[in-house]
């Protein structure tokens, strides 16, 4: 029996463009997980080393439903002092003197139809790290949990919380 040699090239042509495809999707999928950030800032620093809480920076989380990144002059409150010749923080520093906010890169990001507010779930007790992992060991943040429906939806079997549609789709 012959080996059909234009049949044996098709095949490993087809594996090798299977896996470009799929290294391809790797590094979207990582990107996507944990984007690079315009200041490299870690959570590890901060909340780690330096013990602060995460409502430092994070207050308007419990407060309302759409939240803001901190703004550069609580940041400033301590780099005005600390680190000033770093590269990072010079940077830090330009946006503060031309009062633009640091355009940071959201990790988790719903779709405008998916309606999610802090304020109960905090409320209830539940923990960060319930959703978003060990921050505080991060130097950079990235997204643990998938945070589709079946996330949501099972826990609020669970604590007997509301599972009507219109709840989180408004
Ligand atoms: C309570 C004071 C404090 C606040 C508030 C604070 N930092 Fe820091 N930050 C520090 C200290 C102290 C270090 C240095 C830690 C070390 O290297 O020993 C640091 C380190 C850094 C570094 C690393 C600098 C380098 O090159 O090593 C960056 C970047 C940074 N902070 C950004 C920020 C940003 C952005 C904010 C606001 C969201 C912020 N910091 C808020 C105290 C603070
Ligand atoms: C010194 C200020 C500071 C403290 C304290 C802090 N954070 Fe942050 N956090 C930031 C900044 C700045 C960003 C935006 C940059 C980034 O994503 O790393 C951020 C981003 C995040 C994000 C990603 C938001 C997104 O884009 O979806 C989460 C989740 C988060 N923080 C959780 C926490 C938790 C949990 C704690 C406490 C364990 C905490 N943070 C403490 C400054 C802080
Ligand atoms: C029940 C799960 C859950 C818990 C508990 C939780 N988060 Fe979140 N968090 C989310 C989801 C989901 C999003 C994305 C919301 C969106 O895209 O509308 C988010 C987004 C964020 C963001 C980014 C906000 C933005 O609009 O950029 C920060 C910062 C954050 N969380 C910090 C915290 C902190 C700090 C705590 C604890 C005090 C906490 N989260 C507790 C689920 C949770
Ligand atoms: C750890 C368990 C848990 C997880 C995970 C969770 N929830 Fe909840 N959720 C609760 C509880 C408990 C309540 C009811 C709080 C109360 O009765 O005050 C609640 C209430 C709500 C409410 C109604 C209250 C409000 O804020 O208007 C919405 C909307 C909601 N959750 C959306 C979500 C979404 C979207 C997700 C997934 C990203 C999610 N939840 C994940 C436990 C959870
Ligand atoms: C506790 C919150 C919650 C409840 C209750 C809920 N959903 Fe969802 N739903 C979500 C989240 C979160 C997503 C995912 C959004 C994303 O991936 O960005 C989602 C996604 C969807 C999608 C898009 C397909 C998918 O799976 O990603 C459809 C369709 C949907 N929901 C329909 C419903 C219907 C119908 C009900 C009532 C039976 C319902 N949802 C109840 C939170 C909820």
């Amino acid at each position: 029996m012959k080996i059909e040699l234009y049949k044996l090239i098709a095949f490993f042509y087809i594996i090798f463009f299977i896996i470009i495809f799929n290294v391809y999707a790797g590094i979207i999928e990582s990107r996507e997980l944990s984007p690079s950030q315009p200041i490299n800032y870690s959570h590890r620093i901060h909340v780690h080393e330096l013990g602060l809480e995460c409502s430092f920076c994070h207050e308007n989380v419990e407060k309302s439903a759409t939240t803001l990144p901190p703004p550069v002059s609580l940041c400033m409150s301590c780099h005005e002092a600390v680190k000033t010749e770093s590269p990072e923080i010079k940077k830090l520093t330009k946006y503060y003197e031309s009062g633009e906010p640091v355009p940071w890169i959201k990790v988790h990001k719903f779709k405008d139809w998916v309606y999610f507010s802090h304020k109960r779930h905090i409320k209830a007790g539940i923990d960060c790290s319930f959703c978003h992992g060990e921050v505080k060991a991060m130097d950079v943040v990235r997204k643990v949990r998938s945070m589709r429906m079946g996330f949501c939806v099972k826990c609020h079997e669970i604590y007997k919380a509301p599972k009507e549609c219109n709840i989180c789709h408004k």
